[in-house]
């Protein structure tokens, strides 16, 4: 397996892939590897004769100090796992200072209001981190397709958004999100979970799918009130947000509109971790 931690080695490698006709795959990740990310990477290796799996903690995205301490690194042992996958991955882990050289700052993206809502209003200053590092790593590996996961719906939309305002020339492909057995969407931090939130956590997605079902017959203030009321009945889980959204604008529904696809989000704490999860309503 080849892996770089230089910008300037991997583009030089890629150059020489490129001129042999080889398509090239981008999975950009913050590491700690588990299923939903090996999803990623097989799609990227369906579709692509190789695949640039990029592992960075990328601290402009993180809007708090303990959360970027707190994030889980294992670049051994997420190398060996992307070795038992496949030979066609290239992995490029670089450092803060490889990307950021000393100025650990985001760029400032206009992203159509998409970034104002959800995750953009309880996170400050998140999603211009994201695409601070997306844009770096598309333009350094220039891919025919990058692949992200629907699980950050939001993170998607707005890169899609990104790579039209900034007329990148990538596909930006968007994939399914991966489960654990009771539902639980898979993430880096469902380690800091105890066994027993863990396990218990699967009610999220049970609340989630609950209003799927509402969806047909009930307005979005009263299925949102009954989320509500759920997470009151359940301490071990805070409710952060819950909202029902137009897919394309992320703008909260009013009224339902036939020729429009909804998707419910939320975003949950237990034992002091951020959880987020969505499901697509109709
Ligand atoms: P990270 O959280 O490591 O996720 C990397 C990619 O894996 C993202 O596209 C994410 O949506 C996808 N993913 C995570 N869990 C998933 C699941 N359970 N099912 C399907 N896909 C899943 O998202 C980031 O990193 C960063 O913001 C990044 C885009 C790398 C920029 O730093």
């Amino acid at each position: 397996m080849h892996l770089f931690d230089r910008k300037k080695e991997l583009v030089s490698y890629l150059e020489g892939e490129r001129k042999k006709n080889r398509t090239i795959g981008l999975v950009p990740t913050m590491g700690a590897l588990h299923t939903g990310h090996i999803s990623l990477v097989k799609k990227a290796l369906s579709e692509n004769d190789l695949v640039v799996v990029s592992i960075f903690v990328n601290p402009t995205q993180f809007d708090k100090k303990d959360d970027l301490e707190k994030y889980p690194r294992s670049l051994e042992r997420d190398i060996d796992l992307l070795k038992t996958v496949s030979k066609k991955i290239v992995v490029f882990a670089p450092t803060v200072d490889e990307i950021y050289g000393g100025h650990v700052k985001s760029e400032s993206y206009e992203f159509d209001g998409l970034d104002k809502v959800m995750e953009g209003e309880f996170r400050a200053g998140h999603f211009n981190g994201v695409g601070t590092i997306v844009e770096l790593l598309l333009r350094t590996v220039a891919p025919n397709k990058a692949y992200f996961g629907e699980k950050d719906f939001q993170q998607l939309q707005i890169i899609r958004k990104m790579a039209e305002i900034k007329k990148l020339p990538y596909t930006i492909i968007g994939c399914p999100i991966e489960r654990e057995p009771h539902g639980l969407a898979m993430s880096s931090r469902n380690e800091r979970l105890s066994k027993t939130t863990r396990e218990q956590a699967g009610f999220i997605h049970e609340t989630l799918q609950a209003t799927k079902s509402k969806f047909g017959t009930e307005s979005a203030t009263t299925i949102a009130d009954w989320v509500k009321s759920e997470f009151e009945k359940n301490p071990a889980f805070n409710l952060e947000y819950f909202e029902i959204t137009d897919e394309a604008t992320l703008t909260p529904m009013l009224k339902k509109q036939d020729n429009q696809k909804y998707r419910a989000f939320i975003a949950v704490y237990a034992d002091g971790v951020r959880l987020i999860d969505n499901l697509r309503l109709n």
